[in-house]
């Protein structure tokens, strides 16, 4: 039985996210709600270790539908053991990234078959799809320049341009055919006035 609320922020390295989920977490604290963060891929101890292994630079020769059953794996744990109970006690919960990161990145990406992976993320997600999801909408041009100054490239950060690009086209297209849950924000603006917009599109469900 579902009673709180499920949110989730999308989009490409660097793009913003951390300080908008910040964002969201005191502005929904504000409104009484209990406010649980997460992200992907991570968020439990069992989740940290699969998402260790997916992004170890050495592991270069895995198989994209490895990679697509390493997310949907950390997923499913992270599902389970925080999202799941936190939403059904009536929580609110922020997650940095979920589906649609598989979707754009090893569906548009690598381009492992959409239907592959929904089928094995129907399995992860448990009914847990979320009620809104943010797109914050940068070029991945853009977005590397400002994560150049910050730390080293982990294994996905790493791939080229070209992949980013399909990754960043995919999240367009997700946000086009589901406009009702994916909201696309311009992250091309001021912190000020993404936060502002976002806070719009809150209103409407809490
Ligand atoms: P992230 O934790 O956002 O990286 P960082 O901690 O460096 O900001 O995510 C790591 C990478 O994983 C990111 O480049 C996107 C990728 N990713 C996928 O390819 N598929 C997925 O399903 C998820 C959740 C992430």
């Amino acid at each position: 039985m579902k009673k709180g609320l499920f949110i989730t922020i999308e989009g490409m390295d660097g793009s913003g996210k951390t300080t908008q989920i910040n964002m969201i977490r005191d502005y929904i604290s504000e409104k009484g709600y209990n406010v649980m963060l997460a992200r992907e891929p991570g968020g439990t101890k069992i989740s940290e270790k699969i998402r260790d292994i997916i992004l170890d630079p050495a592991n270069g020769a895995m198989a994209a539908i490895t990679e697509v059953l390493l997310y949907a794996s950390a997923r499913a744990q992270l599902v389970a053991e925080v999202i799941k109970p936190a939403v059904e006690s009536g929580s609110v919960v922020v997650c940095d990234r979920f589906i649609d990161s598989s979707f754009a990145y090893q569906g548009f990406g690598r381009g492992i078959d959409i239907k592959t992976i929904a089928d094995v993320n129907r399995a992860a997600i448990d009914g847990m799809m979320p009620d809104l999801t943010f797109f914050i909408d940068m070029s991945p041009e853009i977005a590397l320049k400002r994560r150049m100054a910050s730390s080293e490239a982990d294994r996905i950060e790493k791939e080229h341009m070209e992949f980013h690009m399909k990754a960043y086209n995919g999240y367009k297209e997700l946000a086009r055919l589901y406009p009702e849950r994916i909201k696309t924000i311009d992250g091309n603006r001021t912190v000020e006035e993404i936060s502002q917009e976002i806070r719009k599109w809150l209103d409407t469900v809490v």
